[in-house]
């Protein structure tokens, strides 16, 4: 089958006596010749810990030459620094455009991170007793899945004999460095997975299996009429029809074979929740009692499933007693991380939309969240350059005239309230609070009695660097005065007042000025259990237990539609620009 038509992988043509080349489709012949050479890095990183590898794979590692000295050392050192040396040499090897034909594609880490803890949720305390990881590639997933579950057996499954060496080579590496990996049970099946399957999954392998990765991307016009025969033969219940790519077969039989306890998360096109090649295997999702999660990152963004290919995680649980809705979400990656920008969840008591992301109710869900950004700025308060010499107590400023006063806050230390009324304001904190701030207009003279004020701090003030940027040094311009205070730093519970007195903000504070509405209800939920939590999420958490939030970690903070409907009023739907499938 697929083996024949697309990879050959029984030995015949890696004879280690005449063999100058490796057999990977879609490799041209030099990339072959560079794919050989590539055996004598695996077999130098190695070393004495390989374990068990296929025929294949032993025959490659052994006839090729060992790479320079210099060579082996900077993989090993690169290996130290956690970085992934070995799919960089796989990638280099070989053009993007002809990796495709096996669609490999590695997953970055933190997409495989945010799969391990969906899993986790979805495993209800319990440890899978094995873990299969289809189409392994160099073992983003195999790795991390026994460094989580040090007790599970780990299946990598790959049809290319030149990354399942790789990742021979990784697994070594780990034994070389601890001691541990050599109880670990990881074995490596140079298979085609499809074919693999019922083997896999047979009755009475110990449960749960959690068959967990992100299989090839391969188009259904690159695959054989003869794999497509042999798929459909696999098949028991999920209807699929021709036009399936090799991801969604490998997901839909894997979702046939799965028993009551077992379960699976990988990744696949985000058009499964549309497609007519998917809709078998969505309506099968639909009419289980599994518990199903679709995470969705944005047609834009192709992170890693390849060329014109929307990226999903599709999470399919073990079999409850009752089916609980199916949970969606908008995902995106950013600085490392795999945020969820907006979730909500479907009924499947009625029969499924079209599109499961386009669904006319997708909205109205007490759990979708919306980005705090769809609503609301968010920046720092005033920089001054010198708080003591701008913001004043009320003795300091007692003797300047009203018109060059503005009301501020410099920081929210010594206050206690939730809201900053007028009257509030005027008292907290006592008489050394610096609630006033200084702000003259550089187009006017200075009054007369602020000038022997100005003459006192001119040495001091006039050459620092913010005060060079001002068109007068004394005169500060832009007077943000935000609708919420958020005071950033905290050990505990960030400190959220509404701004009623629209004092301008000091830099030591961060402003959040919405577009329209009222602050109230956002206020009253960044101050909640969930609220806290969520600012704690977005914020940088220090050695000594704080927790300091900037603008950048506000921007990731996601709200709940309710709050959002409450604070501008209507329904939150208008506030997105809706995303079109591809
Ligand atoms: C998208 S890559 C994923 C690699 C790796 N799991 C990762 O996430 O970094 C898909 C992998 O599937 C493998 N593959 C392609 N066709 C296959 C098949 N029929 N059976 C098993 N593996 C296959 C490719 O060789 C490639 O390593």
């Amino acid at each position: 089958m697929w083996m024949e038509t697309v990879a050959p992988t029984d030995g015949t043509d890696v004879d280690p006596k005449v063999r100058s080349s490796v057999i990977v489709a879609g490799a041209t012949p030099l990339e072959r010749l560079r794919l050989a050479a590539l055996g004598g890095l695996a077999r130098a990183v190695a070393g004495k810990h390989l374990g068990p590898v296929p025929f294949p794979v032993a025959a490659w590692m052994e006839t090729a030459e060992l790479p320079p000295a210099d060579v082996q050392s900077a993989v090993i050192e690169a290996l130290r620094r956690g970085e992934d040396p070995l799919a960089e040499a796989y990638n280099a090897c070989i053009s993007a455009a002809n990796r495709r034909q096996l669609g490999t594609v590695f997953t970055p880490s933190e997409v495989v991170d945010h799969m391990l803890d969906l899993v986790v949720d979805n495993l209800y305390g319990r440890q899978p007793a094995c873990v299969i990881d289809p189409g392994a590639g160099v073992g983003a997933f195999t790795v991390a899945a026994a460094r989580r579950w040090h007790n599970a057996r780990v299946i990598a499954v790959d049809i290319n004999p030149v990354t399942l060496g790789l990742l021979a080579a990784r697994i070594a590496y780990e034994r070389s460095q601890d001691a541990r990996w050599a109880r670990r049970r990881i074995d490596l099946q140079l298979a085609d997975y499809a074919s693999a399957l019922p083997g896999l999954f047979a009755a009475d392998a110990p449960a749960p299996i959690l068959a967990l990765g992100n299989p090839p991307y391969t188009r259904t016009q690159s695959l054989t009429s003869g794999y497509k025969r042999d798929a459909e033969r696999l098949r028991k219940v999920v209807e699929m029809t021709g036009h399936a790519n090799l991801a969604t077969v490998f997901q839909a039989l894997t979702l046939e074979y799965l028993r009551a306890d077992d379960l699976s998360c990988m990744v696949l096109p985000g058009s499964i929740v549309y497609t007519d090649a998917a809709r078998g295997l969505r309506r099968a999702m639909w009419s289980s009692s599994r518990p199903v999660e679709i995470h969705r990152w944005r047609a834009d963004t192709k992170p890693f499933v390849g060329r014109n290919v929307q990226a999903a995680v599709l999470m399919i649980g073990p079999e409850r007693s009752v089916a609980r809705p199916i949970r969606l979400a908008r995902a995106e990656s950013m600085n490392g991380n795999v945020e969820l920008i907006q979730r909500w969840t479907m009924a499947r008591d009625k029969p499924p939309p079209d599109n499961w992301f386009w669904a006319e109710d997708s909205f109205d869900q007490p759990d979708a969240v919306l980005p705090l950004t769809t609503f609301v700025t968010i920046r720092r308060g005033t920089a001054t350059g010198a708080n003591f010499f701008f913001f004043l107590t009320d003795s300091e400023r007692a003797a300047f005239p009203d018109d060059v006063i503005t009301p501020a806050v410099a920081s929210l230390r010594r206050f206690e309230g939730t809201v900053m009324t007028q009257a509030a304001h005027r008292t907290w904190g006592g008489a050394d609070e610096p609630r006033w701030l200084l702000t003259l207009d550089p187009y006017k003279p200075v009054p007369a009695p602020l000038v022997s004020y100005l003459a006192e701090h001119e040495d001091t003030v006039s050459r620092r660097h913010l005060s060079t940027q001002r068109r007068e040094w004394w005169a500060i311009t832009e007077l943000p005065r935000p609708d919420i205070l958020v005071s950033p730093l905290t050990q505990k519970t960030f400190k959220i007042v509404v701004n009623k007195a629209k004092a301008v903000a000091s830099n030591n504070l961060l402003g959040l000025t919405l577009r329209e509405g009222n602050p109230a209800p956002l206020a009253k939920w960044l101050r909640s259990i969930e609220g806290q939590r969520e600012l704690r999420r977005v914020s940088r958490r220090y050695s000594g237990g704080s927790f300091k939030v900037e603008p950048g970690g506000l921007k990731r903070l996601q709200v709940p539609r309710s709050v959002v409907a409450a604070v501008i009023g209507r329904s939150p739907e208008s506030l997105l620009t809706p995303e079109l499938p591809l």
